[in-house]
């Protein structure tokens, strides 16, 4: 069935704008969206809540395994408890990076991952989709921007929900996770081969958005 769905994934480093791009690619399509880190925070909060500490992950992959997930609209109940916010904050964003380095945690939610993949199509948005989860998707893309971009990205969002950040500090942050995520040894973040690498500092999330679809739209034919 996966072979039949048509997958754009898009990887990426945090604050690269995978989210909204990838958001707003779906929508145009009318497809569906699979935001992998939000598996990768849950679980990271999941590890959290059951008072495991991170320097002990061993525990980690029956906690990823057995999630007790629900996903409402914009909404996503852990245990069933809204987390919705929770899972957004950095520490959420940091432990998610943690729990992410070890293999039996990302083997666990790999099949998670696949079953997003229904008809008419999947937007995938994460860090391994083109390399790992997905390799035969139709288009892979690979979104950059500079660090220091990605930290005025990330501040103003902080900012428009209202919660008071250090830019300085942010890019610190950004750099630790980019080093985390790019070299641990499984999934490590790099673009896939043949990937569309794009780099967006100082593009509009529309730009971006129009590039991928104008590469969708040379894939396949029936996007229009
Ligand atoms: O995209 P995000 O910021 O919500 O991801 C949170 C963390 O999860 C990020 O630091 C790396 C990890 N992650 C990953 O390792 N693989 C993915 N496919 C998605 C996220």
């Amino acid at each position: 069935m996966t072979d039949l769905v048509p997958v754009i994934t898009i990887d990426g480093p945090s604050g690269s704008g995978k989210g909204a791009v990838s958001a707003r690619v779906a929508e145009a399509l009318g497809w569906n969206v699979l935001d992998s880190g939000s598996l990768y925070r849950l679980t990271g909060l999941a590890v959290e809540k059951a008072g495991i500490g991170f320097e002990d992950l061993k525990e980690a992959a029956r906690i990823a395994e057995n999630l007790d997930v629900r996903f409402e609209q914009w909404m996503v109940f852990l245990d069933g408890e809204d987390v919705t916010l929770a899972i957004r904050s950095e520490t959420a964003g940091n432990n998610a990076s943690k729990v992410a380095a070890v293999p039996e945690v990302r083997a666990a939610l790999l099949d998670w991952q696949r079953r997003a993949a229904r008809l008419p199509g999947l937007v995938a948005d994460g860090r391994d989709m083109g390399t790992t989860v997905f390799p035969d998707a139709l288009l892979k893309v690979f979104l950059d921007a500079s660090v220091e971009e990605r930290a005025r990205r990330r501040y103003k969002q902080l900012k428009e929900k209202g919660i008071s950040s250090n830019i300085d500090r942010l890019a610190v942050e950004i750099r630790e996770r980019d080093g985390r995520d790019r070299s641990r040894t499984v999934s490590p973040l790099f673009p896939a081969s043949g990937a569309l690498i794009i780099d967006s500092t100082g593009m509009t999330i529309e730009a971006v958005v129009e590039r991928i679809l104008q590469a969708a739209r040379e894939l396949l034919p029936s996007v229009d």
